[in-house]
């Protein structure tokens, strides 16, 4: 199954709530927040309190994508706002297992995200500990940004691996995902989709819509 994650981070923050419900209502399974500090990325976006007025717009899946440097120290209030799966990066924790085994310990899922550049096998280890692997198609801190080619090979190369491992991590891709390119991520190996400004620029819910007739064209 196929899952489209609109990123909040293009809503129109004036009417938040209202623009989580549409992309709830029109489908969409996850609802992809990405949290910014303004260290790891040049960007400041929101925190805890956005997350927790939101939390009763929608039963559907927090995911907290933590472009913060060293996160654990936030895992617990992120949980309580209402995270139900925690993403951090690589590249933010120096003492990753422990941050892994934190978002564990608050019963949340967790995954970590890798910067474009970073190679794959920052996740040898940990790898079986994930529930999802976030690979960034773009530098992190700003939508609208142009998809990365080569993730296309990194996809493949992590969906081998994680065959090859008889793992189920998911992989979820974030940056510059279209409707029209998210085929060409579906035959990839990614299963999970972020998408912030294709999905708010226009007609919410038709944009929803559409990348689920996608999905739907490769379902098996
Ligand atoms: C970028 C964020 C993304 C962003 C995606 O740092 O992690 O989730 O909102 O936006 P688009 O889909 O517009 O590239
Ligand atoms: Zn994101």
């Amino acid at each position: 199954m196929f899952i489209l994650a609109p990123s909040i981070l293009a809503a129109d923050f004036k009417k938040l709530g209202e623009q989580v419900e549409t992309v709830s209502k029109a489908g969409a399974e996850y609802i992809h927040i990405d949290v910014m500090d303004g260290e790891f990325v040049p960007s400041i976006s929101f925190g805890m309190p956005v997350i927790t007025s939101i939390r009763s717009c929608t039963d559907k899946i927090f995911d907290v994508h933590m472009m913060v440097d060293e996160p654990g120290r936030y895992i617990n209030d992120i949980r309580k706002a209402g995270a139900d799966l925690i993403c951090v990066h690589q590249e933010a924790c120096l003492h990753l297992d422990r941050t892994i085994g934190q978002i564990r310990e608050t019963g949340a899922k967790a995954a970590v995200a890798l910067n474009p550049a970073t190679p794959l096998h920052v996740l040898d280890y940990i790898l079986p500990e994930l529930d999802m692997v976030l690979l960034m198609s773009v530098n992190p801190g700003f939508g609208g940004q142009k998809f990365i080619p080569y993730t296309i090979q990194k996809i493949q190369a992590l969906r081998k691996i994680i065959e090859d491992r008889g793992l189920h991590t998911d992989i979820q891709i974030d940056g510059g995902v279209t409707a029209s390119n998210v085929g060409q991520l579906i035959e990839a190996g990614a299963n999970i989709f972020v998408a912030g400004s294709a999905v708010y620029r226009g007609d919410a819910a038709a944009n929803v819509k559409e990348f689920l007739d996608v999905f739907q064209r490769y379902e098996k």
